[in-house]
């Protein structure tokens, strides 16, 4: 097996101070806090001691811009078609409320392993008609499942980068194409795909892509990130806004409201300070390790759990074929939550879903941890 290496792993693991702790492996429902995150953070709660507001000016709308692009160079787009919201299912509200649906093409088509909250934008709208493709192997959706549901009738393909529940990494570019042939858009969420699946968005095709700091890019709850392909800013408006949005942000003229030219049309107010200052270390560290390297290095770690955990006759949930599997793995359980509360006694953070435990692997862990899970998780089982 490749040992896929990490350069540097040992100087990697000594800025995460919680891998000195504990065996971190839950990396797809936060990633795990570094010091260069950490100082970023005391930067910012030193200026606002030192300089209060006058810091916005001079320190923190840059900031904001350096973060956007960052992200920008990072999921492969422009600047001006990165935002930055408050949270996934926010950017998720104001694409709904960018684009309506029509009589004549009203259908969203999901997926039953998107994560709720995307489905959740349709579901509330009546004039909507939510399709819903099933999973036939409760680990993936077939591209054919969605080339057959999508037709004129259809708005959005809206689904996942990576599925939540099973970690099955869908083709971007087929799903795109499945969308624009019938005329649709394609709508990615893309929080489980950033920072563990290199993303290269215009190469993709999709229109609209979200994404956070949160899990694989080690930057902290607060914050989303948010794509729109630069030919459909113009034409659309979305139907909630903010100042941020407005292109003569700061003339405080209620009755001359104009949208931004660029993503920023999108934004729904002042995006959470701390948030970008904790991002921008994660994203920092994340950009310099490189997400080549990341996805070896998960694939391995990813890799070696399977083999190990077969071994030791636990059953999994994942993908046959290693390329279209992720660093999120379900392991089938009676009792995971007794297992999850086992494995954090012997000092191992995993988490659990109904039926399995679940574990997510990131670049900084070691094969040993890996190993010592299995390991644990199999005591508890006898
Ligand atoms: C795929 C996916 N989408 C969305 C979310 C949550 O989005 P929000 O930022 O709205 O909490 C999560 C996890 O928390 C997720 O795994």
């Amino acid at each position: 097996m490749d040992m896929a290496p990490i350069p540097h792993l040992d100087d990697i693991r000594d800025a995460f101070p919680i891998l000195q702790r504990k065996t971190y492996l839950n990396s797809c429902s936060l990633g795990a806090l570094s010091t260069r995150a950490e100082a970023r953070m005391a930067g910012f709660l030193e200026l606002w001691h030192e300089m209060g507001a006058s810091a916005w000016y001079e320190h923190w709308l840059g900031r904001i811009e350096e973060l956007r692009g960052r992200v920008a160079d990072f999921w492969g787009a422009s600047a001006a078609e990165t935002a930055l919201l408050p949270s996934t299912s926010v950017a998720l509200s104001v694409i709904a409320e960018s684009v309506p649906a029509s009589p004549g093409r009203n259908r969203v088509v999901c997926t039953e392993l998107d994560f709720p909250t995307l489905a959740y934008q349709w579901a509330v709208k009546p004039e909507v008609e939510l399709v819903v493709l099933e999973s036939h192997d409760g680990i993936s959706v077939d591209p054919q499942q969605f080339a057959d549901a999508v037709d004129e009738r259809t708005l959005f393909v809206a689904t996942s980068h990576v599925f939540f529940t099973t970690g099955f990494v869908q083709d971007l570019a087929a799903l795109a194409d499945i969308a624009h042939r019938a005329g649709a858009y394609a709508l990615i969420d893309g929080y489980q795909g950033a920072g563990q699946i290199p993303v290269d968005l215009k190469s993709t095709g999709v229109d609209f892509y979200t994404a956070g700091p949160l899990k694989w890019l080690c930057g902290g709850p607060g914050l989303a990130y948010l794509y729109v392909r630069e030919e459909l800013i113009p034409e659309l408006s979305p139907r909630i806004t903010s100042w941020f949005a407005a292109k003569n942000q700061f003339a405080f003229d209620l009755e001359d409201f104009d949208y931004r030219p660029d993503a920023r049309r999108f934004e729904m107010g002042t995006p959470a300070l701390p948030t970008v200052h904790t991002a921008l270390g994660g994203q920092e560290l994340i950009d310099e390790v490189g997400m080549a390297a990341i996805r070896a290095r998960n694939a391995h770690l990813t890799d070696l759990l399977v083999e190990r955990a077969g071994n030791a006759g636990l059953m999994l949930n994942v993908h046959p074929d290693p390329t279209r599997r992720s660093a999120i793995v379900m392991v089938a359980h009676p009792d995971p939550a007794g297992a999850v509360a086992h494995l954090a006694r012997a000092g191992i953070i995993v988490d659990h879903r109904p039926g399995f435990v679940r574990i997510s692997p990131h670049f900084y862990n070691t094969e040993e941890e890996v190993e010592r899970f299995v390991e644990v998780l199999r005591g508890f089982e006898r």
